[in-house]
């Protein structure tokens, strides 16, 4: 069986004390909540990573980071290292969301040492990839998915894929109000995990989680989650407030 993920992207959002509030009514509200098979992960900005690791601290919340350099150390102004997160307690990173590909020029080939730097740390990755609104007008989804796949994430090996979660997001529904239907969704995480498979085999494709992104809200994702190849989310806007964090929780 396929792990569920439901995980909040919290972007540039939550100082050191709202952060810590939001993780304690984010813990509170699913404390009996069942789990089951299911994980649940905030991504606090880097300065209050590890002050949400303590707040999050006996609850079933992980706390990730939302980027991370390739490089170990040296003259990288502004980054911050794979060490540096594990040092605080921090294990998974996102990786290549599109607003780090848009405004910070995050190409494939950084995000491919990205990759490996998290694999060589024995870290784990939220991979996230999609297209642009012209690549689906022009119908040209499914190479742009297919390249972004190839040349950020097939350098690594079988046995590495335990460490990566994928994160399809399509740019034109991030932050839009605007949703995949349930059926696009389905359509685009069957047409991964068959790319999966012929690079890999079925054991690989079968195995990693693949979440959705783009504008879940309480009120969609029940449906969007109901999809076979669809094994949760990965929330922006509806992941800053705890009734909204906790109803996409509850229809995963
Ligand atoms: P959104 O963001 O839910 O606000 O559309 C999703 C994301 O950027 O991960």
């Amino acid at each position: 069986m396929r792990t569920k993920i439901v995980a909040g992207n919290w972007k540039l959002n939550n100082d050191k004390e709202e952060s810590k509030k939001l993780i304690k009514k984010l813990k509170k509200a699913i404390k009996d909540t069942k789990l089951k098979n299911t994980r649940v992960i905030v991504a606090p900005t880097f300065v209050n990573l590890a002050s949400s690791v303590k707040a999050a601290k006996k609850s079933k919340i992980e706390v990730v980071a939302q980027n991370m350099h390739q490089a170990s150390n040296g003259a990288f102004t502004g980054e911050v290292s794979a060490d540096m997160l594990k040092a605080i307690g921090v294990e998974t990173v996102i990786l290549g969301h599109s607003e780090r590909r848009t405004y910070f020029n995050e190409t494939d080939a950084a995000l491919a040492e990205k990759v490996t730097t998290v694999l060589e740390k024995g870290m784990e990755a939220i991979f996230c990839f999609g297209e642009l609104l012209e690549d689906r007008k022009s119908e040209n989804h499914f190479a742009v998915v297919e390249s972004q796949l190839k040349n950020g994430l097939f350098h690594i090996e079988a046995k590495d894929w335990k460490n990566i979660i994928l994160a399809y997001e399509p740019v034109w529904a991030i932050g839009t109000g605007e949703t995949a239907s349930p059926e696009q969704a389905q359509e685009m995480h069957a047409f991964i995990r068959g790319i999966i498979e012929k690079q890999y085999d079925k054991k690989v494709a079968d195995k990693v989680s693949i979440l959705y992104g783009g504008s879940v809200k309480p009120a969609n994702a029940e449906e969007i989650f109901s999809k076979p190849d669809v094994d949760g989310g990965l929330i922006g806007g509806a992941a800053l407030k705890v009734e909204d964090f906790t109803g996409i929780i509850n229809a995963i």
